[in-house]
């Protein structure tokens, strides 16, 4: 049932995002589907607390590199606990995407 909600909300999300290219709209629809605009704020722009990055215009490769770092434990300094709780929720494809869509946000 989740599945499926979860589904729907990436299907309206896409929906709304109306006429973006796929890839990028996955990683919209990802962004706000696996809660990381809680954190990250809009379009990674606005964290939730000094202390939590902005991610818009970042360099792709990195973000990704560190997504799977802090999902593994590999990286585990600062406040990465925060995050590290929600990482079950992505593959790495959905990493992929996500950095994808990140990188093309003008800061
Ligand atoms: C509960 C809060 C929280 C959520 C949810 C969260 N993050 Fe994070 N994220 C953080 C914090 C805090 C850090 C910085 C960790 C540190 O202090 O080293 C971080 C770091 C990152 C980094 C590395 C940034 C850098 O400059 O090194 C990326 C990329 C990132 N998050 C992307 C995401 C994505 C994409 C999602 C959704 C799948 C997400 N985060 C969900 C809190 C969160």
């Amino acid at each position: 049932m989740n599945y499926r909600n979860a589904m729907m909300t990436t299907l309206v999300l896409t929906l709304l995002a109306g006429g973006q290219m796929a890839a990028a709209g996955d990683g919209a629809a990802l962004y706000k589907e696996k809660t990381c605009v809680a954190c990250h704020g809009p379009d990674g722009k606005k964290p939730l607390l000094p202390v939590y990055p902005k991610l818009a215009g970042q360099n792709k490769a990195y973000m990704a590199q560190q997504m799977k770092d802090i999902k593994s434990g590999a990286r585990a300094n600062g406040q990465t606990a925060a995050m590290k709780g929600i990482m079950h929720l992505v593959s790495d494809d959905d990493i992929e995407a996500l950095a994808d869509y990140l990188s093309k946000v003008k800061p």
